[in-house]
């Protein structure tokens, strides 16, 4: 096992009708900005309840962001934020809304120009606090210190532990409004989120391990019941917790990680506008393909203790065990090939080309993931 330190110093508020704690959570006396995206929280009654919650606070509202989060929309909120003198953020959505957020956090009290914070790295010294009500389950931001921010046609990401949320409530009938693209996309999300720290390298981690295939196992059963059951509370909940539990750092301590499916399908989602969870879909089969060598300890476990596929020769177990998981995502309506997305092969040198330029050296655990790698992943994937 790797040494690892963790510190996660979200408080988590989990549960039925939990959005009437949000007054308890809020600084007294705090100017609060109400961050949200497209309107959704309007449609659903969750505009309204929040509202009333912030009754007694001064607040400013800012609406309008998109998923995908633009730079340009979220410097008009980090504007706001300077001219009202905000001094607490309050993010009501799902992924787009929170990392937004946490941009618009950090970049207002940077100086300088804060596209450098994502396109440099350049680290983040200090930001507004922030709490979320999370109300699509899919990236783990609502308990992560993550952020990924687009300009143009660049998807970049950053992150810093004062980006941690102070709290993030969770109500599971929140997702009884989801429409089923984003509901499978959130199962597909956090499935890839869990294997980018679980497929990798065999450093005996049996708790992790475990972990990870407790989040893999879970989605596997409840997919069902989530996709067809509108108002089951129960479906809702578990996949509402994996979803958290994949990426706020449990299941990555200790262990090697990989993320190069994420990279790779930044760059698909940037040039192309594929669902960030649709490009994940397409990658990792593939990836897994080619890198069954170096993953292969794990392969053969996933496929065992995940797929529950009998024991014979690793190959078989291994092809079996990517051939169940396309499936998997196929049968919930997510493609697990390019060509669906009628992306020429031609510009499979312009997707390398801007890894290359977002990225210094190698992709994967063991940063084995080159160029050449990359291009039989792309065309494995079509
Ligand atoms: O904008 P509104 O009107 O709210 O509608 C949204 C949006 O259109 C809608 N929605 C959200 N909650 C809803 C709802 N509709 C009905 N009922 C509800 N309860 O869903 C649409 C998609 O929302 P979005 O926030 O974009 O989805 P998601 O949560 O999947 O977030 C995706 C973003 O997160 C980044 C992705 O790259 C992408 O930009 N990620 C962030 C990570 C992190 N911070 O750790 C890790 C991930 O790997 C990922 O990269
Ligand atoms: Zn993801």
């Amino acid at each position: 096992m790797n040494n690892f330190e963790l510190h996660n110093p979200t408080k988590l508020i989990f549960g039925k009708g939990q959005i009437q704690k949000l007054k308890e959570q809020l600084p007294k006396k705090a100017k609060i900005l109400l961050v949200y995206g497209g309107g959704s929280i309007k449609k659903n009654g969750v505009y309204d309840t929040v509202k009333q919650n912030l009754s007694e606070y001064s607040f400013v509202e800012f609406g309008g962001i998109e998923p995908n989060p633009q730079f340009d929309t979220l410097m008009k909120a980090v504007s706001i934020v300077r001219t009202e003198k905000i001094d607490f953020i309050l993010a009501v959505g799902g992924g787009s809304v929170i990392d937004g957020t946490k941009f618009i956090a950090a970049a207002a009290n940077f100086r300088g120009n804060p596209w450098d914070i994502l396109a440099k790295g350049t680290t983040v010294k200090s930001a507004i606090p922030f709490g979320t009500i999370l109300t699509l389950p899919a990236t783990g931001s609502e308990m992560n210190s993550f952020a990924v921010i687009s300009k143009g046609n660049e998807k970049l990401a950053f992150g810093h532990p004062i980006l941690h949320p102070q709290f993030s409530i969770l109500d599971p009938k929140i997702t009884f409004s989801l429409f089923d693209r984003q509901l499978n996309n959130g199962i597909v999300d956090t499935f890839v989120h869990t294997t980018e720290q679980y497929l990798t390298s065999s450093i005996n981690t049996p708790i992790q391990d475990r972990f990870a295939e407790g989040i893999l196992l879970t989605l596997i059963e409840e997919a069902d019941k989530v996709m067809k059951l509108k108002d089951d509370y129960d479906s809702r909940a578990n996949l509402m917790l994996s979803a958290t539990m994949a990426l706020n750092g449990f299941i990555g301590i200790g262990v090697d990680q990989d993320w190069a499916t994420h990279q790779i399908g930044h760059e698909l989602t940037a040039l192309y506008g594929i669902d960030h969870a649709r490009s994940l879909a397409v990658i990792l089969p593939s990836l897994l393909r080619i890198q069954k060598e170096t993953k292969k300890d794990k392969l053969v476990q996933f496929a065992s203790r995940v797929w529950n596929i009998p024991t014979t020769d690793s190959d078989t177990m291994i092809e079996k065990a990517i051939q169940m998981t396309e499936d998997f995502f196929e049968n919930l309506g997510v493609p697990t090939k390019l060509r669906f997305y009628k992306i020429p092969k031609q510009d499979f040198p312009k997707i390398t080309d801007a890894i290359n330029k977002h990225f210094s050296g190698s992709l994967g655990e063991n940063q084995d993931l080159d160029k050449t790698r990359i291009l039989q992943i792309l065309e494995a994937a079509y």
